[in-house]
């Protein structure tokens, strides 16, 4: 006889199993474990109450749905920027090129007020502040928030965004990485059919 497997409702732990679950691995062994799953890596970006720009830098994104389009990123509790992004209701994400190594480094600094000084950006409406040197953008309104760990999931809808185009900055097994000899790899190659699914604009 077969049972149809029980789903959680949406938001709830699975407690059954988390009690009944082994240890967790440590956290240093599952960011080693983490690291070799490469990622872009963004900027998400808010406004704060009182108009000052906020950001961080996020490996985290991922897209959830197409229709509607919905992106999450997972913030930590102890995020400085966190309160701004919930009270402002959205914010941006800002896709780095390969170039922009440093400025990864600068929005994952602890505690720095300085991060905006000298970068360009246009505050979008809906949003938050988008890099000039991206190499694709987005601006999301929050559309749902879940606890999770040690970190919140912020679901985004997304407004608008655009690709300007460009190699993205990689992240990998802890360190900054680009793409520029993929493109001449064998078996390397665009899936169009991915990237833009027929009737798409
Ligand atoms: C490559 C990389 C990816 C990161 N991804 C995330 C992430 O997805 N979520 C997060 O909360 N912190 C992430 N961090 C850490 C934050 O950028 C860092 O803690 C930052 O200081 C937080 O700034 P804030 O406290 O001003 O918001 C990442 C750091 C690096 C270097």
């Amino acid at each position: 006889m077969s049972r149809e497997p029980s789903i959680p409702a949406m938001g709830d732990a699975v407690s059954g199993r988390e009690r009944s679950s082994p240890a967790a691995v440590g956290s240093a062994r599952f960011r080693r474990i983490m690291g070799h799953y490469p990622t872009g890596v963004t900027i998400v970006t808010a406004v704060g109450r009182d108009g000052t720009p906020v950001g961080l830098t996020a490996n985290s994104v991922t897209s959830v749905s197409l229709d509607p389009p919905l992106v999450l990123v997972c913030v930590s509790e102890k995020s400085s920027s966190l309160g701004a992004i919930l009270a402002n209701g959205a914010f941006a994400v800002n896709i780095l090129g390969a170039g922009a190594a440093a400025t990864a480094v600068r929005f994952a600094e602890g505690r720095r007020t300085d991060r905006f000084d000298d970068v360009a950006f246009t505050v979008k409406e809906g949003g938050g502040p988008v890099l000039e040197g991206a190499v694709a953008w987005m601006t999301c309104g929050l559309y749902r928030t879940f606890e999770a760990g040690d970190h919140v999931i912020l679901v985004g809808k997304v407004n608008d965004g655009e690709a300007a185009g460009g190699d993205p900055l990689v992240f990998v097994r802890g360190r900054y990485e680009d793409l520029t000899t993929a493109g001449d790899r064998p078996g390397s190659g665009h899936c169009d059919g991915l990237l833009q699914p027929p009737g798409d604009q």
